[in-house]
């Protein structure tokens, strides 16, 4: 795992963002995995203008959301999929017959679950997973206690996952619903590279837990620590738990592999 800490969300994101735009231009036709909520909104919008400017070609790329609301009906604007529309896919040229995410409308859940795995293996797997972090270490909904091993599947949510998303909901988390449909830990981890995006001094613990904690099923982030190639991109705040930020800083600053991005970035000047 690579810990990377940026001086804010916005550079975390577009850091984020440049990472996943080389990925796309040295594998067009990328099956990439997505997340949803406010971490990945900044993200999306430098795609997008990654789009606009540079004609960052999303034409061929599939993409797979790590999770949906069970009965939120795709047109509304509480449904993951519309957020996905509203922030990314009407944003770019991607073809909306590539963009895959859970059913939860399905009358048979446990059935599209696994129609869900089966259309991620016929693409050939992911090849890329973006993901945040809940405060209560959840990827995707894998809520605590979440088997490494599990699979798309339906799952209960947490008091604190409907008050962490209760501002779609106009602030009420008794309005949220109560289950969801998400990729499994165990599907997760199959992914060939993740990308963790955690920004915020709400997350400030969490990542802590998560990174440098041990690997434990009540906090299902930790299972990042199985995977080969997992990258972590934090601001200062939400690295501000981590014991090893001092460690982390001086690899992103030696690693010649990081040469490039951190010419970027120090080019980079945000937008309005
Ligand atoms: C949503 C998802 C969740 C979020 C997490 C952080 O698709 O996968 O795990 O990434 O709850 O949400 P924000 O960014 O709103 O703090």
């Amino acid at each position: 795992m690579e810990v990377i800490v940026q001086t804010d969300a916005d550079r975390a994101a577009y850091l984020t963002a440049l990472l996943i735009a080389d990925k796309i231009r040295n594998k067009p036709d990328l099956v990439l995995g997505l997340a949803t909520g406010r971490t990945m909104e900044q993200v999306y919008a430098h795609l997008a203008r990654f789009h606009k400017r540079d004609g960052l070609d999303f034409s061929l790329c599939r993409t797979f959301n790590l999770d949906e609301y069970v009965g939120v009906p795709p047109e509304s604007a509480a449904s993951y999929r519309y957020y996905m529309n509203q922030h990314l896919f009407s944003r770019v040229n991607i073809d909306p017959r590539n963009t895959n995410l859970p059913d939860g409308m399905a009358t048979n859940l446990k059935a599209a679950c696994q129609q869900y795995e089966s259309r991620i293996r016929a693409c050939g797997g992911i090849d890329l997973q973006l993901l945040g972090i809940g405060t209560a270490g959840h990827i995707g909904f894998n809520e605590p206690l979440s088997a490494m091993q599990s699979r798309t599947r339906d799952k209960s949510l947490t008091r604190a996952t409907l008050e962490q998303n209760a501002p779609m909901f106009g602030g009420n988390p008794d309005l949220v619903p109560r289950r969801a449909l998400t990729m499994g830990v165990g599907t997760i981890l199959e992914a060939r590279h993740l990308i963790l995006v955690a920004t915020g001094a709400q997350k400030s613990e969490i990542i802590a837990k998560a990174v440098e904690g041990p690997i434990t099923a009540m906090v299902s982030a930790s299972a990042i620590q199985f995977h080969a190639d997992c990258k972590v991109i934090v601001d200062e705040i939400a690295a501000a738990g981590l014991q090893g930020r001092d460690y982390y800083r001086w690899i992103y600053e030696n690693e010649p592999d990081w040469d490039p991005y951190r010419a970027l970035m120090s080019a980079y000047k945000p937008t309005a």
